[in-house]
């Protein structure tokens, strides 16, 4: 599988799947068999945060990913499983199983064609552990319906706000302010992505800390402005410019690995 040489950053309108065509896409397969699939999530982040910010991060990240390697880059699934956000406005989420569903059927229209190292860079916490089963069954799918490359077909999850030097540069900058959710290293990749968010930013009382997820009312109860432990006015723009090198630089190494691994 071939890849840019690391560092020699290509246009994002060159890896953008949505705007090839499919002669484009079986030439890309001849010399390349990975993909990457951002997904977010449209869900409340506290009484100053955008709803996309999940989607928005997790696209701008697997863009700049993309960038950096030349491996293509689907559109973001930008609904995920957010039922315990349901109980403020705006919030649009996915059932578990309805997400299970959703992954599994990207994954395998995908592997129909090819491609075999299926990268998802996912931006929030409730898509992880369905984004992992979602594979398990995409194993046993693509066998199930004999795909050539069945044997061959790899998929990895890569969370971009978990990758060790953006954890590090969060905690270092914002220390247990931080929090778990609507969280201000999130915040500030926005704010870098879309300047327009600056004007929500506003200074907010100590926040609910992070505790147990259970349903929509209940969190709510337990987090009435919807942030858990974060104090998302410390995030700037500046800092979010730093989340996204941070976070396209590791991912980029860990899809390198992922494309050579056997
Ligand atoms: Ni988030």
């Amino acid at each position: 599988m071939s890849t840019q040489i690391p560092g020699s950053v290509v246009d994002s309108s060159l890896i953008r799947l949505a705007l090839k065509s499919w002669p484009e896409v079986d030439d890309y397969l001849k010399v390349c068999k990975a993909v990457i699939i951002p997904i977010g999530s449209t869900e409340q982040h506290g009484p100053t945060g955008a709803i996309g910010t999940d989607a928005l991060t997790a696209e701008a990240v697997a863009l700049e990913v993309g960038r950096r390697t030349g491996v293509l880059v689907t559109p973001v699934q930008a609904f995920g499983m957010a039922e315990h956000h349901l109980g403020f406005s705006g919030t649009m989420s996915l059932q578990p199983s309805t997400l299970l569903g959703v992954m599994h059927d990207l994954v395998l229209s995908l592997a129909s064609h090819g491609f075999e190292r299926i990268f998802v860079i996912n931006g929030h916490g409730g898509n992880i552990a369905i984004a992992k089963a979602a594979f398990a069954q995409s194993y046993s799918s693509a066998v199930t319906r004999g795909l050539p490359g069945a044997v061959n077909l790899r998929c990895r999850l890569a969370n971009w706000f978990m990758a060790g030097p953006v954890f590090r540069e969060a905690r270092e900058l914002y220390g247990e302010s931080e929090g778990q959710h609507a969280t201000p290293s999130e915040i500030a990749l926005t704010l870098h992505l879309e300047p327009s968010l600056i004007d929500k930013q506003r200074p907010l009382p100590k926040p609910a800390p992070a505790g147990a997820i259970h349903g929509p009312d209940d969190f709510r109860r337990r987090h009435p402005d919807g942030r858990m432990g974060s104090n998302p006015y410390l995030a700037k723009p500046e800092h979010g410019a730093i989340f996204l090198e941070k976070a396209s630089l590791a991912l980029s190494e860990e899809l390198i690995s992922f494309m050579m691994s056997p």
